[in-house]
């Protein structure tokens, strides 16, 4: 890949705004680090080689474009991907010893930060106990009952590896119950790659540009209708022309960018549902115990029928799952016939993860993570304001789209421009922030996060934005 090079080649002046913090601690805090960034830079060119290019080539003849999952790859933001060595807090450090302040946090899991030292000595103590053993074990039990205290339409869960399989069962479960087989979906929402669910999908599939047809029989692909998110007439044609089993939304979209519900939404997807004899599967793998202790049904008050979960409920291990109602959930095997099943269901690993990441979500980390995402919203949409762009957001998330008018649903986040995007991308990495290499993704805000690190994110945002916007280029 083109080296990246550190330091600040474009600097100006910031007038970091928002609550009208003094900024002395950040500029000293940031000069320090571009301190650090330049010794670490010559010890690896001391070192005369570029191991991450040379990962790369390796990776390309055993991964199909080198990574394990199409969002890694940096080829629509014009780089190769970056090979991550270890992560630490709310840095990530890469193949070349290069820090980056992460955004990413593994796409939403890491809500503690990495290397939490309570969830790593968790993990220590089950894997002493045994990795994985195929049967029952307490803290499963102990990780229902933490979900079920939680979400206010849980009572029940049922455990798998992935998000993807987690939503393939819900799908599954709604059938069952109405007898029905189509299943509507939003343009922009992703809710893993099954087949039936990923008609016009946003994440990797939106940036890639990727048709998702190719390897999906045709029969599925009929079994699924698409409506624009936020657009109720669209969804009643739906519900009127379809005998539909379930409606499958992300409550808060996060897979176009973030794009939350109008006022009014979720409460219309609940009654236009229910007076249908459909179910309302809410997809809460991002929004679940970040957006709120309960998640998005707790911030919005709206109960859906099915939930789908994933990433902090493994707290940076592989769990996810799907949860509801005792009547919909013992349609499931073995109290029921719906077959459903998995070799590491519930690994003890990932389930000593994920119930100490949920035992720290408490209210006080929740309004921490609530003031972290308003000061580093404030200060986006500020320099939105300034750069004709506008922000998304919601408790714990938020993207900047490149463009002017505010995205409210999957036409408008495609209508953004990509390569402005890509130009600040590029500049955001070059000044050591590590954002999604996507207009369609969210930047993840953690606990592990702070004011410095925010604002440092808003300076180097600004310069970037300097640096790039066509209109306006310095240097
Ligand atoms: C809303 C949503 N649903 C489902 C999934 C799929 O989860 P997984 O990647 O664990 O299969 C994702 C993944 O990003 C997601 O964001």
């Amino acid at each position: 890949m083109a080296g990246l090079s550190r330091g600040a080649p474009d600097k100006i002046t910031i007038k970091v705004r928002g609550d009208g913090t003094p900024l002395g601690d950040t500029q000293s805090e940031v000069e320090h680090q571009e301190a650090k960034a330049r010794e670490e830079e010559e010890a690896r060119a001391a070192l005369g080689r570029s191991s991450n290019e040379e990962l790369f080539e390796r990776a390309r003849r055993v991964l199909p474009g080198g990574v394990n999952s199409p969002v890694r790859a940096m080829r629509q933001v014009g780089l190769d991907p970056v090979f991550i060595e270890s992560a630490e807090g709310a840095e990530v450090i890469d193949r070349d010893g290069r820090r980056y302040l992460d955004w990413v946090g593994s796409w939403g899991p890491m809500i503690l930060g990495h290397t939490d030292p309570e969830v790593l000595a968790a993990i220590e103590k089950a894997a002493a106990r045994g990795t994985s053993f195929g049967a029952a074990t307490e803290a499963e039990v102990e990780l229902g009952e933490e979900v079920a205290s939680r979400m206010p339409s849980v009572e029940m869960i049922r455990m798998t590896s992935s998000g993807t399989e987690a939503a393939m069962t819900a799908a599954r479960l709604a059938r069952a119950a109405t007898g029905r087989e189509v299943l509507v979906k939003f343009a922009g929402a992703y809710h893993g790659h099954s087949d039936g669910l990923l008609a016009e999908a946003g994440s990797g599939v939106a940036t890639h540009g990727i048709p998702s047809g190719p390897g999906i029989p045709a029969a599925q692909a009929a079994g699924t209708v698409v409506v624009p998110w936020n657009d109720r007439q669209a969804l009643a044609e739906a519900l009127d022309r379809h005998e539909v089993a379930a409606v499958f939304a992300e409550p808060v979209a996060a897979n176009m960018g973030v794009v939350p519900p109008e006022d009014g939404y979720l409460e219309h997807l609940r009654a236009a549902t229910s007076a249908a004899g459909a179910l309302l599967v809410f997809d809460e793998v991002i929004t679940g115990f970040r957006v709120a202790r309960g998640g998005a049904q707790e911030l919005y008050g709206v109960a859906p029928d099915l939930t789908v979960m994933g990433k902090i409920i493994g707290g940076g291990l592989p769990a996810a799952a799907v949860g509801g109602p005792r009547e919909l959930m013992e349609k499931l095997a073995p109290s029921g016939d719906v077959y459903q099943a998995g070799t590491l269901s519930g690994n003890p690993l990932a389930v000593a993860a994920g119930l100490t990441t949920l035992r720290r979500l408490d209210d006080d980390a929740y309004a921490r993570l609530a003031a972290l995402t308003d000061r580093l919203v404030r200060g986006l949409e500020d320099l939105a304001g300034e750069h004709g762009l506008s922000v998304g957001s919601a408790p714990g998330l938020a993207t900047l789209f490149f463009s002017a008018r505010p995205v409210r649903d999957f036409e408008d986040a495609k209508a953004t421009d990509r390569e402005r995007h890509a130009a600040f991308y590029r500049a955001m990495l070059e000044r050591g922030i590590w954002l999604p290499p996507s207009q369609f993704e969210a930047w993840f805000v953690s606990l592990a996060h702070d004011e410095i690190q925010i604002d440092r994110t808003l300076m180097a945002a600004a310069e970037a934005l300097a640096a790039t916007d066509p209109g306006r280029a310095i240097g």
